[in-house]
């Protein structure tokens, strides 16, 4: 099938690069030129682990191209994607349509003969209609069905989430556009991926419901680790003990920090919002929001406690780890961002190392960016985990000790044993034990 994504960003060009390699022809249009010029050259504009390989592959083989030329990768397609930004609108905190409606008028202006337009970013419930009211008020004469098919990738595993998903959500109930459906993810069929076919404005609430579930399921053991610590019991045991009955679950139920992201903060908020906005709230989620939101500020209290209970004035506080998770470039609405401001305005001096959080430099003012976690632990007060880079679980500790002023360690994400760390001499801290 021939398919058009439009927006070439973590789920465009993941999505469009897996598309092409089940056999599609694809074309990833992105209206920012200096994105496609780069994708031309073979460089991938963000870090996802495999992806880089993949586009080299089917770009090789000619089923992947690129162009910020809407038109003509519209034109001859069956199947046209919108894969664009949806960020909380400043504000308010609704789902910014403004990129998908542009997008559907640029799609209706290029369409030609049937075409079935798919909305993959995340939407609030009825974008489909107005996406179909503006494609007709456009193009009164064309042939078009347009589909909800919300993405469910997670950054870091997103060519394994998007190939091996643990079900596909087809919102539409005419029978044509889901046959296109079906073929576009015929190998997913074939691996007995389940297809749930819904009404559009199911799917569209299907992605908002799983997102806040996650984010609620983050909040409740956060919130239980900080009774863990009031009590003297142990988060990582008490998720292991729920986790294991099948009811709950053991996935995200690792204590931490609090979610940050591209997708749960903006997401909840927006569910949020429409659900006020239709007279149905949901408090448990308004509730996740602020629970969250006041975890990630306490953040830099639990440091400064472990520092010396005071302030940091004139402590140099070592950070490792500024992109919301690992194995992802990604530092939208990261916890560090909470974190380190909140720490500098308390008196301390930042040096922080990322592998992959580039960005951070713009984003992070007046912190000494290092070159590895060695030198970002030389001479500091104490040392923070905010993500848990593989490379951050091998430290060589004595090395570590020796290098820092005081050999106070805040582990955010429970990375390393409380007695191992105690036996060599730190004064360790992480998320609900002891
Ligand atoms: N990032 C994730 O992990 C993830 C997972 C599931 C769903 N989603 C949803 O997918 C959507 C996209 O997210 P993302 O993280 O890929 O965003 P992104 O910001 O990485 O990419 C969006 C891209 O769209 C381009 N764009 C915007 N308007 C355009 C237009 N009119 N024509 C062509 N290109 C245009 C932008 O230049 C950008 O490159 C969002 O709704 C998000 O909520 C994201």
């Amino acid at each position: 099938m021939r398919v058009a994504m439009i927006g070439a960003g973590y789920v465009g060009l993941v999505s469009g690069a897996c598309f092409a390699d089940f056999g599609h022809d694809v074309c990833c249009v992105d209206k920012d030129p200096a994105k496609i010029e780069a994708l031309d050259r073979g460089e991938i504009p963000i870090f996802e682990p495999g992806l880089s390989e993949l586009v080299a592959k089917n770009t090789r083989e000619g089923r992947l191209t690129f162009t910020i030329d809407l038109q003509q990768a519209v034109g001859n397609a069956e199947a046209v994607f919108i894969a664009v930004g949806t960020p909380s609108r400043r504000g308010d905190g609704h789902a910014d349509l403004s990129y998908v409606y542009q997008a559907a008028r640029d799609i209706a202006a290029a369409m030609d003969g049937y075409t079935v337009v798919v909305t993959k970013s995340t939407v609030p419930v009825g974008t489909g209609d107005e996406v179909e009211r503006i494609i007709r008020e456009v193009r009164p004469d064309a042939d078009f069905c347009v589909v909800s098919n919300p993405e469910f990738l997670r950054e870091g595993a997103a060519i394994n989430d998007f190939k091996r998903p643990d079900r596909v959500v087809v919102g539409t109930e005419d029978e044509r556009a889901r046959d296109v459906m079906r073929s576009l993810y015929r190998p997913l069929f074939i691996n007995e991926t389940p297809i749930v076919f819904t009404a559009r404005r199911t799917s569209e609430l299907i992605k908002y419901a799983a997102n806040a579930f996650l984010a609620m399921k983050i909040t409740f053991i956060n919130e239980v680790a900080d009774l863990c610590e009031a009590v003297g019991a142990d988060v990582q045991q008490v998720a292991r003990g729920i986790g294991l009955d099948k009811r709950i679950g053991g996935k995200f139920l690792n204590a931490g920090p609090g979610y940050g992201g591209s997708c749960f903060p903006k997401d909840t908020l927006a569910l949020v919002k429409t659900a006020r906005d239709y007279g149905s709230p949901i408090k448990l989620i308004e509730t996740t929001v602020e629970v969250n939101d006041a975890r990630k500020k306490a953040m830099s209290q639990k440091i400064t406690r472990a520092v010396d209970g005071q302030d940091l004035a004139g402590k140099t506080v070592g950070v490792l780890g500024l992109t919301f998770k690992p194995n992802t470039d990604d530092m939208r609405d990261a916890p560090s961002l909470d974190i380190v401001p909140a720490l500098q305005a308390a008196g301390a001096k930042i040096q922080a190392f990322d592998p992959e959080g580039h960005e951070a430099r713009q984003m992070l003012p007046d912190v000494a960016f290092k070159e590895n976690p060695y030198d970002v632990a030389a001479d500091a007060d104490a040392l923070v985990i905010i993500t848990e880079w593989d490379q951050f679980r091998a430290l060589d500790l004595d090395r570590v000790k020796l290098l820092m002023r005081q050999p106070v360690m805040v582990d955010l994400r429970n990375i390393y044993k409380p007695e191992d760390l105690r036996a060599r001499g730190f004064v360790y801290s992480s998320v609900g034990r002891e």
